[in-house]
């Protein structure tokens, strides 16, 4: 896209300008950018340009706190976590609406033995006839839009300014969730000059269909329950304290109704729709004006065929009187208008056949059932597929291969296995166990698998799994790992497809040439390219430089690099501070005893001391690096895979070093301890066994020997210690009992 950035004035900072003027021109160009981009779907500028812009605004508004406004664009990245929501008072009852279903077959079939000429749609016209005969006239204009399957919020801005938003809550109260809101970037935080002063609006939020299978995607990956519909999605969303979570979601909302409002310039639905949109208020983009049953009918159905193919879920139909006047005149029970009604489409559901059950390794190597199914039509397309998620699920649903199925679309858009038809079940079908399907191996490596403890999901252990290629070389050339600039999703993918490479250290032995001749695939490429695009010696030249480069990153990036399952950026940290290089992480003693712990994962340092784990408290090593990411390390070194990315490394002549490394604190080195220089010998029965204790005196310094002489300085003796305790109080050694060992850890 062409970059028009820099014809902006705020894009010209001047030292010498005023922070109050500069904080204005970036807050207005911000604001041109998210518009541009969340409401038009026209962004002018990249991803890192609006980056730059906005990290100026925020330092800018840290050192001019008095300068930040309430509407800033920085308002929209999220806050500091709240400790909790705080009810608020809708200032008009947030009403529902009356629910009216279309007619399921049982139901038709017996409406029609008193009323032959029965449709589905039977009850709205009864509603139909019910406001006409209300009204003593027939005239009436109505609008159709669709009902959107989200969570509904109402938002109050005052005096032009977003003051607060509240949830539904009860109808008459609802958490504050001020915060979240506002890092929906399609709403705006102020409203134009001559908006009402109190302007009280209404909407859904939802999650867009395609983000939300993406975060499907991203929980099955990481081992975690899908949401059922996008609308469970957002509303978990929406429930989070920390706005940072938040924004990391992609939330939208569509407006749809007011509450209370000053002056309102409008006097029906329709006119109310074009206020919206003059507010630069997301509306409903499908908006129908029927007036007579027959129309109103042709709109529902309609709607109901377009809606497959809208950016969100929706379940039905609503429909309003459009003339306000009206609304007053039909009022309101204590729950919902009568000047509207929500029409409720059924969700389509189809029996099918499950041929047969696939897996999919993920590129994180997790492994997702999926099941083949026979194609039918349901909710406007063909489905063949429909993902399993995990062996939970399967078990909960108790899902067989050759099973008939129900299928619908979750939220309208994912197939899904609804329910087994038992009773079309063929006799001795077996129970369907993921780990045998697969005879305990990746089907893409056939290396090991494994299900974490507390995650429903199988893994794919193996470090040079194919199918993880991809998603590994991504993460090692992220800017937080290695930043290999110009190396990103088109060129890895490229790479692992043409099979140029098939690991991550393989991009060492890349020649510039081979780089340059990559034809990128144009589905990849960013900005609609409908050809190939070659990648150029200019872009090769910069991956090869920076792969130069990170040959000398530090241990911690490179630990991180890797990709070993819980090793985070912190971990890595925590690792590098205490190796100085690989070959003292690959052969570590501090990882193996830490692995060998029980899971204290959220034990913080102090309370570690007093959980009685003197081992780790010793180290002092922070939360990150628990046993579990401890024994996921030590499982990489001792893989084979391991190994020979250690060999690989030895051979390409890396070998990082620790920038971090702090022998004050690394028990490496640790001087201080009453154990370093003494010896000692272990006998009886202790907690845990000799070994165990061996590694913690060696580890500060100490010497183990196995027979008692009067060199000996201290015996620890156990349970049921015989002979060597009775030798030791004859040459006058010290003897310790598990208790007063542990107290002589540092
Ligand atoms: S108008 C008196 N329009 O559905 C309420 N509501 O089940 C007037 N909804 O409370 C609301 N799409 O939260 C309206 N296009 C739409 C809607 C819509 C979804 C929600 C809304 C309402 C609920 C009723």
């Amino acid at each position: 896209m062409e970059n028009d950035l820099f014809s902006h004035a705020a894009s010209q900072p001047s030292n010498s300008e005023d922070p109050a003027k500069r904080i204005a021109a970036l807050s207005a160009e911000l604001e041109h950018h998210n518009e541009l981009y969340y409401q038009d779907a026209e962004p002018e500028i990249s991803d890192a340009e609006y980056d730059a812009l906005m990290n100026e605004l925020k330092k800018l508004e840290a050192t001019h706190p008095e300068l930040a406004r309430p509407d800033s664009p920085t308002q929209r990245v999220g806050g500091a976590p709240l400790e909790g929501f705080t009810q608020v008072r809708h200032l008009v009852p947030m009403l529902s609406i009356e629910d009216i279903h279309e007619l399921k077959d049982e139901e038709l079939e017996e409406l029609r033995l008193t009323k032959p000429d029965a449709t589905r749609a039977d009850n709205l016209i009864a509603w139909f006839d019910r406001f006409h005969r209300a009204l003593g006239h027939s005239d009436v204009a109505l609008s159709v839009e669709p009902k959107i399957d989200g969570v509904a919020v109402s938002l109050v801005y005052r005096n032009g300014l977003l003051d607060y938003a509240v949830t539904r809550g009860d109808g008459s109260t609802g958490d504050d969730i001020t915060q979240n809101i506002k890092t929906i970037k399609s709403i705006p935080l102020r409203l134009p000059a001559g908006a009402p002063a109190l302007f009280e609006v209404r909407g859904e939020v939802f999650m867009p269909n395609a983000a939300f299978a993406q975060l499907n995607q991203q929980r099955d990956e990481a081992g975690e329950p899908a949401f059922v519909n996008p609308r469970n999605a957002t509303a978990g969303t929406l429930k989070q304290l920390d706005p940072k979570l938040v924004a990391a979601r992609p939330l939208d909302c569509i407006f749809h109704s007011y509450g209370r409002v000053d002056n309102a310039p409008y006097s029906s639905v329709s006119e109310f729709q074009q206020t919206l949109s003059d507010y630069g208020l997301k509306s409903t983009h499908w908006f129908k004006m029927p007036t007579t049953m027959d129309e109103l009918l042709a709109c529902i159905s309609q709607l109901d065929e377009d809606r497959h193919g809208f950016p969100y879920a929706t379940d039905g139909a609503v429909i309003k009187v459009n003339d306000l006047a009206l609304h007053a005149q039909l009022g309101a029970t204590s729950k919902h208008p009568k000047w509207a009604c929500a029409y409720k489409f059924l969700p389509e559901q189809k029996e099918t056949r499950i041929n047969a059950i696939t897996i999919q390794v993920g590129r994180t190597g997790v492994l997702t059932p999926v099941a083949e199914l026979d194609p039918v039509f349901v909710s406007g397309s063909t489905v063949s597929r429909a993902t399993l998620h995990n062996q939970d699920e399967i078990d909960r649903k108790d899902i067989r291969i050759h099973d008939t199925v129900i299928i619908e679309k979750a939220g309208e858009i994912i197939p899904a296995v609804v329910k087994v038809v038992t009773e079309k079940r063929p006799a001795d079908t077996p129970r369907f166990n993921l780990y045998d399907h697969v005879n305990g191996q990746c089907p893409s490596c056939h290396g090991p698998i494994e299900q974490e403890e507390g995650f429903v999901a199988w893994r794919c252990l193996n470090f040079a799994c194919p199918a993880q290629a991809v998603t590994r070389i991504k993460h090692f050339a992220s800017r937080k790992a290695l930043d290999i600039a110009g190396l990103g999703t088109a060129v890895a993918e490229k790479l692992v497809d043409t099979e140029i490479i098939t690991t991550t250290l393989d991009l060492f032995d890349l020649q510039a040439d081979t780089l340059a001749d990559l034809l990128l695939d144009p589905a990849q490429l960013e900005g609609g390219e409908s050809k190939p695009r070659r990648l150029g010696e200019k872009r090769a030249a910069t991956i090869v430089a920076s792969l130069d480069d990170a040959r000398s990153a530090p241990l911690s990036k490179w630990i991180y690099a890797m990709g070993i399952p819980h090793i985070g950026e912190s971990a890595a940290r925590e690792i590098a501070r205490l190796h100085k290089n690989l070959t003292e992480v690959s052969t570590s003693p501090i990882l193996r005893d830490l692995a060998n712990l029980p899971d204290f994962e959220e034990l913080s340092v102090s309370k570690r001391k007093k959980e009685n784990h003197p081992r780790l408290a010793r180290y002092q090593i922070e939360s990150e690096l628990g046993p579990v990411a401890a024994q996921h390390i030590v499982a990489f070194f001792d893989s084979e895979a391991g190994q020979n990315v250690l060999e690989r490394w030895r051979s390409l002549g890396i070998d990082p070093q620790s920038d971090n490394y702090d022998p004050e604190k690394s028990a490496f080195k640790n001087t201080d301890s009453a154990i370093t220089g003494k010896t000692f010998v272990i006998t009886g029965t202790l907690s845990q066994p000799r070994p165990e204790f061996q590694q913690l005196i060696e580890a500060n310094g100490g010497k183990v020997s196995s027979s008692i002489s009067a060199k000996t300085d201290y015996l620890l003796a156990g349970e049921k210690a015989g002979s060597k305790r009775s030798k030791a109080e004859s040459l006058g050694v010290a003897i310790l009992d598990e208790q007063a060992f542990t107290a002589m850890l540092p």
